[in-house]
């Protein structure tokens, strides 16, 4: 297929772009700028323009729009850039694959469910997101679907775990105990470290990318986490295991996710999806790679 692969210069857009083009599809990306991946064509554009996304979606089968302002702590302090990316661009998304008859695999969150009324939350939980990223990722959401009821959009929302791999963005909690370790500082962890995440490895969520562009669901949200839980205290101590430093707690980031359990029961029902990778694995690669200087 011709696939557009919005936000292509991000952690997991290079992930998805790189791993289609592994899986034989034509892949050209889109962003502010050029990654400078070897042999992926970029088209530089703004997702707030509609014309410069529309350019670059004609010709294409479909879009992975991955592009946003995907850190929750520049959405907290910037909510009218998350709300014009996020919202805006993916209206504009959504707009030139009805003009130019493109598919759209959409990168949401498991984030959309706010404060969890029952677990494991399933895609019939209610959405109740009280900060500007989740917000602002449901509308993008919410407007994808609807254009799939009004304008016969082919699309699907993938709800996406907490991600980890080759690439991440430097505030996150991975990259900041391995870097801390490494130099023989001590980790702090913020609250008690009892919080679990689905931590859902760049490579699964670009398979689950990949199924969703050849399947013909549409008009869909799935979750789209690995099954395991581990908390943040078992993280740090996996890295400790590696790099032996101390391990000290402090107060609880404002504007993290209190942790609650997903179910990726549909997903696999539906798309055959399940995370592979082993936590300890993708953990030991992702380290591996932050030593190589990746
Ligand atoms: N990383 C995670 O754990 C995670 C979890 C769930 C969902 N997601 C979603 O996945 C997507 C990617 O996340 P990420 O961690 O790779 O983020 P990232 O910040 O690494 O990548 C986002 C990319 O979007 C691009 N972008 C921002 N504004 C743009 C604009 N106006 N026009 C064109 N491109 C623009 C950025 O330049 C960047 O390359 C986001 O939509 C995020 O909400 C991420």
């Amino acid at each position: 297929m011709k696939v557009l692969v919005t936000g292509a210069a991000g952690f997991l857009g290079r992930t998805v772009a790189t791993y289609l083009k592994e899986q034989g599809h034509h892949v050209v990306g889109f962003d502010l700028k050029d990654p400078g991946i070897d042999g992926l064509t970029m088209q530089i554009g703004d997702l707030t323009d509609l014309d410069q996304v529309s350019a670059a979606v004609e010709g294409h089968d479909a879009v992975c729009h991955i592009g946003a302002i995907g850190d929750v702590y520049l959405a907290g302090e910037d909510p009218g850039l998350a709300a014009a990316v996020n919202v805006l661009g993916t209206a504009n998304v959504a707009e030139a694959a009805v003009r130019h008859g493109a598919r759209v695999v959409y990168a949401s969150t498991w984030e959309v469910y706010g404060e969890p009324r029952y677990q494991p939350i399933d895609e019939d939980h209610p959405c109740a997101p009280d900060h500007p990223y989740n917000i602002t990722k449901l509308a993008g959401e919410s407007l994808l679907l609807s254009a799939a009821r009004l304008r016969g959009l082919e699309t699907v929302a993938l709800r996406l775990g907490t991600a980890y791999g080759p690439g991440l963005r430097p505030n996150s909690v991975f990259r900041i105990f391995i870097d801390r370790a490494r130099r023989g500082e001590p980790i702090t962890i913020q609250g008690d470290g009892s919080q679990g995440r689905q931590f859902t490895h760049s490579r699964d969520i670009a398979r689950a990318f990949d199924l969703a562009l050849r399947s013909d669901v549409s008009g869909v949200a799935l979750n789209t986490v690995a099954t395991r839980t581990v908390t943040i205290r078992e993280l740090a101590e996996k890295v400790v295991e590696r790099f032996p430093t101390e391990l000290t707690f402090g107060p609880p980031r404002p504007g993290d996710v209190p942790p609650a359990t997903v179910s990726a029961a549909r997903i696999a029902d539906v798309l055959g999806w399940e995370a592979q990778i082993p936590f300890e694995d993708g953990l030991a690669d992702l380290i591996d790679h932050e030593l190589a200087g990746d």
